[in-house]
């Protein structure tokens, strides 16, 4: 069963949700019936991913919203949650997604290290300190999902500032999430969602120099959807894919107590 924040008619809002993981989960929020906002900073191909959206969304009736946004922009972020609220009326679901990964070196230029981590861990700031208290004030179930990396746990040699962001994600996913257990009345937890490889723009130009071999979202969804277990959206978390020496109930933790929950993590 989905989490009851994924109920149908209920809001999710996925940054980077005009391509790879981002616009895949959008799909799959829509398929349950959720009205489904994405933003993303390329406006061209957010336009086009919401004609694909609202094609997949017309079985589940949702409507679909797009809104160009760049997550590294505080200000962005809070017209994002405004104009969400508008709509829709709040946000149940919110997946701080959107990620770049273009390279880093150690001692390289501090303006690159500044925009990775500015879009892959301030949006991940931006968005939970935004949208947070005003989930918690609408009173309802609701999820904020992370997306980090095992790179931010594993730390392997190269691309430092990518590998430093996605550390930041994890710890600051933690923090949120101990907050929201000491908040009264909040209903909402913090996930942090680690993808497996996901063959996507970001990791086909960084990793095969063929950006055009990317999957499309119909295939993302479905290599997701076939790591799922029972249909749940929120443990498109698979374990699989991270190295076995790490303790998976420790990497997941602060996923909550739902993914603690989880039977794949007693495993
Ligand atoms: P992608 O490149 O297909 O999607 C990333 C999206 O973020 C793009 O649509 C891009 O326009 C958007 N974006 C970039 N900068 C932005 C900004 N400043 N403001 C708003 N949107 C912005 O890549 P993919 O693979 O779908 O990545 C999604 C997330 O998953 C990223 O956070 C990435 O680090 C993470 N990830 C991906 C893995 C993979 O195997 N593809 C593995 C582990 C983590």
């Amino acid at each position: 069963m989905p989490h009851p924040a994924m109920s149908p008619n209920n809001v999710a809002v996925i940054t980077g949700g005009a391509s790879g993981i981002g616009l895949a989960a959008a799909m799959r929020f829509a398929s349950l019936g959720m009205n489904v906002c994405i933003a993303d900073h390329d406006a061209s191909r957010l336009r086009e991913a919401g004609r694909q959206l609202s094609g997949a969304a017309q079985a589940g009736a949702a409507n679909v919203m797009i809104k160009a946004v760049d997550v590294s922009r505080a200000e962005d972020v809070t017209e994002l949650e405004h104009a969400v609220r508008e709509r829709f009326g709040g946000t149940d679901v919110l997946m701080n997604n959107a990620g770049i990964q273009p390279g880093s070196e150690m001692f390289g230029p501090l303006q690159n290290w500044q925009r990775i981590l500015g879009v892959n861990l301030w949006g991940v700031i931006h968005g939970s300190q935004v949208f947070a208290p005003e989930m918690i004030k609408r009173g309802r179930p609701g999820l904020i999902i992370n997306t980090g990396s095992k790179q931010g746990i594993t730390t392997p040699p190269g691309d430092p500032a990518y590998n430093v962001s996605k550390a930041g994600v994890k710890a600051f996913t933690e923090a949120l999430q101990h907050e929201l257990r000491n908040t009264a009345g909040a209903k909402i937890s913090a996930h942090l969602f680690i993808p497996g490889f996901v063959f996507t723009g970001l990791t086909a130009k960084g990793r095969t120099k063929k950006p055009d071999a990317a999957w499309t979202p119909e295939q993302t969804v479905d290599f997701m959807i076939e790591r799922v277990e029972a249909g749940d959206f929120y443990i498109l978390c698979p374990d699989n894919d991270v190295p076995r020496k790490l303790d998976e109930r420790r990497i997941l933790w602060a996923a909550g107590d739902i993914v603690e929950n989880r039977p794949a993590l007693s495993r």
